[in-house]
């Protein structure tokens, strides 16, 4: 199977298409159905179309992936397919993907007390919130601890660990916490002001790790070394300046945001969540780290970032695309498809580090818009080079200009 997607970037829409089905993969177009859509909001017209194209080249734990990415910026799958290459098996690990609920009490005239009296009742609210997820628990999951904390102006929360499984969980996580507050209320003599689920996602929390040889960052290898060093520079950098760690991380989210999307979950819960996290220690910083081991001429990336993403239910289940995407993936549950979001997050801020500390990033941009050009145009297998090569020599890549190079190689020809 792997040969067949060889050089895929270097195929044509209809050939990489025929490779899919005669794989089974695609047999034929998916699209949302305007009746699903229609059921899924209010006032639904139409569907918004973002293209989705698969990297190539991911080892994660010892096993290959396509990935599916939803995406319409141009550089980003060519980027993640380019970096998983260079930096080859990404090992993750993931302790637990746990969602937080919270009840906002408000009004709370003692709140120590308030706490002493929910510490004193807890088994109490863990009954009830096992009452209430009874399915979660059939499945394997459901409430694992309950905590409080007061706050300024009579505000006491009850936090509360969902083990969720492969399912986002909110629709149970919001049913706990409204079950839950009417006993928090009576025994606290408050009122509830706020049941929800919390997107600071703290328990579900991938870390991802590679090492790799800096001779595959150049075949010179001081300049290889020199890569590597520059790019343990732009991570320390990051990590100081948030203006910079923003960017930094929106080169992340580049690969993390595609998957997410293809894979129909929340992107908006998932950013939240990220987000939140870089900032955890009251500066916004980079969400990973790139250190060049100097004595074993390793480049060392790692990347932690929280990842409360499904595989089951929601728009998950009935949007096709996002089963086929889960498919090419190989059905991966829902901790899996954490780790590899997260591999794909180190690996597009891997590529665009390196873009960054040697060419800089418009280079590549140029090139990948030449060949899509080129592909658009007919150039030929025998011509691409020249083409290419005349291409980019002009400051600006365009379409006119690139039919006219053609036309002007197949004149003289
Ligand atoms: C562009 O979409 C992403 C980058 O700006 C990320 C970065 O600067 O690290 C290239």
């Amino acid at each position: 199977m792997k040969e067949k997607f060889n050089k895929f970037y270097k195929k044509t829409l209809e050939e990489r298409r025929q490779i899919l089905k005669e794989l089974n993969m695609l047999n034929e177009k998916i699209s949302l159905d305007e009746e699903i859509g229609d059921t899924m909001i209010e006032n639904y017209v139409l569907n918004m179309e973002i293209p989705l194209g698969l990297a190539m080249n991911f080892s994660i734990n010892g096993k290959e992936y396509i990935i599916p990415m939803a995406i319409e910026e141009p550089s980003v799958v060519a980027a993640a397919s380019n970096g998983a290459k260079t930096l080859g098996n990404i090992e993750t690990s993931m302790d637990r993907k746990y969602l937080i609920g919270q009840v906002v009490l408000e009004n709370v005239e003692d709140p120590d007390a308030a706490i002493k009296i929910l510490e004193e009742n807890k088994n109490s609210l863990m009954d009830l919130a096992e009452e209430h997820s009874q399915s979660m628990i059939k499945r394997g999951g459901g409430p694992k601890e309950i905590t409080f904390k007061k706050f300024d102006q009579g505000f006491v929360c009850i936090y509360i660990s969902v083990d969720t499984c492969d399912s986002m969980g909110a629709n149970t996580i919001n049913t706990i916490l409204e079950a839950l507050a009417p006993l928090a209320e009576d025994l606290t003599n408050s009122s509830a002001l706020l049941r929800i689920l919390s997107n600071h996602a703290i328990e579900s929390v991938v870390v991802a790790e590679t090492k790799t040889p800096v001779q595959n960052l150049d075949k010179d290898i001081e300049k290889a070394r020199q890569v590597a060093r520059r790019i343990e520079a732009a991570t320390k950098y990051a990590n100081i300046d948030p203006y910079r760690a923003v960017t930094h991380n929106k080169g992340v989210m580049n690969g993390v945001d595609a998957v997410v999307l293809a894979t129909g979950n929340d992107f908006r819960a998932v950013e939240a969540g990220v987000h939140a996290y870089t900032v955890r220690d009251g500066q916004y910083r980079s969400l990973t780290s790139w250190t060049f081991d100097e004595e074993n001429d390793l480049l060392l990336g790692r990347i932690e970032i929280p990842m409360a993403v499904a595989t089951l239910g929601g728009t998950i289940s009935i949007n096709p695309i996002a089963k086929w995407s889960l498919q090419v993936l190989s059905n991966p549950d829902a901790k899996e498809l954490a780790k590899i979001i997260a591999s794909v997050g180190l690996v597009q801020n891997f590529s665009a580090l390196r873009a960054l500390v040697t060419d800089g990033i418009q280079k590549g941009h140029m090139s990948l818009h030449a060949k899509t050009l080129a592909k658009q145009i007919g150039v030929k297998e025998e011509e691409m080079d020249e083409f290419m090569r005349s291409l980019l020599k002009a400051d600006k890549v365009n379409l006119s200009l690139a039919k006219g190079i053609l036309a002007k190689m197949r004149e003289e020809d």
